[in-house]
């Protein structure tokens, strides 16, 4: 419908759901202007309240933005180079384990599969090695809960006691007290890790207050919420379209023999040298974005190209809607890594043309480290199996918050002779 409307009605579209306006922005120049709206008109806090029961009291949309924005700032140096060097062999490492793990032939449920690797991952390289030695006795299962309490009721009614709701505050109680006990380890031991919960520990706010433990908690539960399952969803889908598209895939695996040779090492710098892996992963960021809705309340009247948003209004920007209208990107239905090579270079148009990592004040944080983690992944999976989707490719489940493939969803597996990427 979506599509459709901006098709037929250009940058911006008016619509209706029940007694909710919606308007929605299309288009590099709107996305533009949406994007570069103070928060103080184009709100995100008054939209993403379902997330307070999960994320916690007293931290992200729980608190005023340029709060949430100092919070989410702690993280920014566990981000930077020195920590993706160290990510990119846990990456490796928990990769290859789950490829292990798959003996010689086999098949398996691609978006579980990537789920589970992505929750080790950012488990391991995010919350720290204590969390990820309990990912499969009892964070797993707790985080999993969590998850399930986002769902359409929730996004209306948080509060609601239904039994998802229930379990859903059962399990962050849990999660808490995993957290605290910690916490409570590394202060009586005196061990400081070099991972984001040891970056809040020892963070201080402007004005020299710690954080509380709930705090952290919170934060932590933010950004591991905003960045595994979108992670798992977008992997499950780089998976899907390079199986589908044979020639590439085996440029991809080309790519990897060259740079990796006999025995290579898996490093930072290796990742980055792989472009042709890396188109890909864009490719599928355009046609299969995880977050489809990006969605702020209109606080104040917004004006575009000649009309006025009115305050009340909800308003979204699509990146599925606008990666795909033909006046950015050519052929848009076609999957086409090229796209992103010199001399088309067609993500370089426009600072909005590519948006499935948001954009503006509350643009992603962690794209460096899904590019990286989608590239790790797929290159140890294309080094050591061939894979084959042996069903029609599947059609994009819309009746999820992340916007993964619809079930099932099986790839068939067998191992290879010559792997090299150590
Ligand atoms: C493929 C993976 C990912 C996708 C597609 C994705 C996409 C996005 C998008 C579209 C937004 C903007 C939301 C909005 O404007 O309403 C966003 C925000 C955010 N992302 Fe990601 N993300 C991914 C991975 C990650 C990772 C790995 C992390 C953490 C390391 C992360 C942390 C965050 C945080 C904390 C925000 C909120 C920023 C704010 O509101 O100020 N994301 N992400």
């Amino acid at each position: 419908m979506l599509s459709r409307g901006s098709r037929e009605h250009g940058d911006l579209v008016r619509f209706r759901l029940g007694h909710r306006k919606f308007v929605l922005f299309a288009g590099p120049e709107a996305h533009d202007c949406y994007f570069r709206a103070p928060e103080d008109q184009l709100n995100a806090k008054a939209v993403y309240q379902f997330t307070v029961p999960i994320f916690g009291r007293g931290v992200a949309y729980d608190v005023p933005p340029e709060l949430m924005a100092e919070q989410l700032g702690f993280l920014f140096p566990a981000l930077r180079e020195a920590a993706m060097q160290r990510f990119a062999r846990i990456m490796f490492q928990e990769t290859k384990q789950f490829a292990d793990g798959l003996g010689e032939e086999g098949e398996i449920d691609l978006p579980h599969a990537m789920n589970e690797l992505t929750v080790k991952i950012a488990s391991h390289c995010l919350l720290g090695q204590e969390v990820r030695d309990q990912v499969d006795s009892g964070f797993a299962e707790a985080y999993h809960e969590l998850q399930n309490g986002i769902n359409t009721l929730g996004f209306f009614l948080p509060r609601l006691p239904t039994p998802a709701h229930r379990r859903r505050d059962r399990a962050r109680r849990r999660v808490a007290e995993l957290f605290r006990l910690i916490m409570t380890g590394r202060r009586d031991s005196g061990a400081r890790p070099d991972d984001f919960m040891q970056m809040l520990m020892d963070a201080r706010y402007k004005d020299g207050r710690a954080l509380g433990d709930d705090e952290i908690t919170g934060i932590l539960l933010t950004v591991l919420f905003a960045g595994q399952h979108t992670s798992a969803v977008l992997s499950t889908w780089t998976g899907l379209e390079l199986v589908r598209a044979r020639a590439y895939l085996e440029r991809a695996r080309e790519e990897v023999r060259g740079i990796y040779g006999e025995a290579g090492t898996m490093s930072f710098a290796s990742l980055k040298r792989q472009l042709t892996l890396e188109h890909a992963v864009r490719e599928c960021e355009r046609l299969h974005p995880p977050l489809i809705l990006l969605i702020r309340k209109v606080l104040r009247p917004v004006r575009y190209s000649g009309h006025v948003v009115p305050a009340g209004t909800l308003a979204v920007v699509s990146p599925a809607v606008s990666h795909r209208l033909p006046s950015v990107f050519a052929d848009p239905d076609r999957f086409a890594p090229d796209r992103f090579a010199p001399p088309a270079s067609e993500d370089k148009q426009h600072h909005y043309a590519l948006i499935g990592f948001g954009g503006g004040k509350h643009r992603c944080m962690g794209k460096s480290f899904a590019y990286q983690q989608l590239k790790a992944i797929w290159t140890v999976l294309l080094d050591r199996f061939d894979w084959r989707l042996d069903t029609a490719f599947p059609e994009p489940n819309y009746g999820s918050w992340v916007t993964g493939p619809k079930l099932p969803c099986r790839l068939h597996y067998r191992r290879r002779s010559d792997a090299c990427v150590r």
